[in-house]
Formats: C-alpha cells, structure tokens, sequence
C-alpha cells in the first residue's frame, strides 16, 4: 500500500483513525513500546495540545502526558486556564516512545504524521498549541527554535497554532520568567479556541 492511500474517510472519527493506526509497525519505534499511546480527551475540543512522544509512564499507562511534565501540563490546564482536562484534546507527535526518552526521528516523525492529521481532522480543534521545538517544527514545517517562535501564531493546515515551550523543558527551567511566557501563551491560545467565528 503506497503512502498516499486515503486510510479513513474525509471527516474520520478519532476510532477510525485509531483503527487505522492498528498495531502499528510503519517505524522502529514499535519494537521498544509497551503500548501505542494514541491520544486522550474530547473528541470535539476547541484546543488541542500536541506534544512530542510518550515517556515511561505514557508508554506504561497509555495515556498522553501522565508522568511528571504531564502533570505541570495538567496544573497549568486546570489550574491556570482554569478549564477541565478532559475538555481538551491532548496528543503527541509520535503515539510509540522513543528509546531513553530521545527526540523522535525524521523517520519515526514522518511515519507517524498521517495519523496526527487524521487526529486534527477528526477533533478540528479551533486552535492548537504546540508543545516544543520538535512538534512545532513539525507543523511549522520547518526546524525551529523554540523560544524564537513561541508566542506567535503560525498555522497549520488552517488551524491557528500557539508554540510554547514543552512541560519538560519548564521542570528543567522553572524560572518565574519561562512560566510567565508559557502562561501568556496558553491565555491566548484559549482566547483564540473561544473566538466567535463568522
Ligand atoms: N512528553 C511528551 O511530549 N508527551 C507525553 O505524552 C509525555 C511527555
């Protein structure tokens, strides 16, 4: 089967593309993963978070940030913006860890993309945010640095996208000034999901 054939309909539903994605080995990535790790929260979300690849206790317990970054981004969700959890939809770029945590790479990246997009076209969130230098590069479609990026807003595929700086990265950097730069970024990317359309 070549790359380009259509593996769910135009507006898929979230258990079509999973079910697309079945067991997966389209990369490497496979050979190490307790579990694929495919994506959590509302299916109808107006924000939806993309982050880079499952750690261990995503790839332990299946779910997208659920370790210890998962739960600085779960505090900043629910207790900066505010908003429950489970109203967001929340993903990586790769559903498989990568081996010791590593960056994915272009391969496991580019293997992994369709089902990504299956993920935006199925939750047509209103805007997405971005979670670091590898995610945002990737719906940038070019390499980026972070901290030139985060703050302004990029799109993809017609969806406004905020890049900020990765949970992770905030654990190692816990100044008052990252925070502050994140928290302006998530305000307003939450601002951008509630915007009246015309
Ligand atoms: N880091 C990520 O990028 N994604 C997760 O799910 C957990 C940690």
């Amino acid at each position: 089967m070549g790359d380009e054939t259509p593996l769910w309909p135009a507006e898929p539903s979230l258990e079509q593309v999973r079910e697309a994605l079945g067991e997966c080995t389209r990369c490497g990535l496979s050979e190490g993963r307790t579990q694929i790790v495919f994506g959590d929260g509302n299916p109808e979300a107006d924000l939806m978070f993309v982050g880079e690849g499952p750690g261990e206790q995503e790839d332990l317990r299946g779910i997208p940030f659920c370790g210890r970054a998962g739960e600085l981004l779960t505090r900043m969700i629910e207790g900066g913006l505010e908003i429950q959890r489970s109203s967001v939809y929340i993903c990586n770029i790769v559903k498989c860890r990568p081996p010791r945590n590593r960056t994915p790479l272009a391969d496991e990246v580019s293997a992994c993309r369709r089902f990504l997009d299956g993920q935006i076209d199925a939750v047509r969130p209103r805007t997405i945010v971005a979670l670091g230098k590898p995610a945002t590069s990737l719906l940038l479609g070019r390499d980026v640095a972070i901290s030139r990026v985060r703050g302004q807003w990029h799109e993809y595929r017609g969806i406004p996208v905020m890049p900020t700086f990765h949970p992770a990265f905030i654990l190692r950097q816990y100044t008052a000034e990252n925070r502050r730069l994140v928290w302006e970024d998530l305000k307003a990317a939450l601002a951008k999901s509630r915007e009246s359309h015309p």
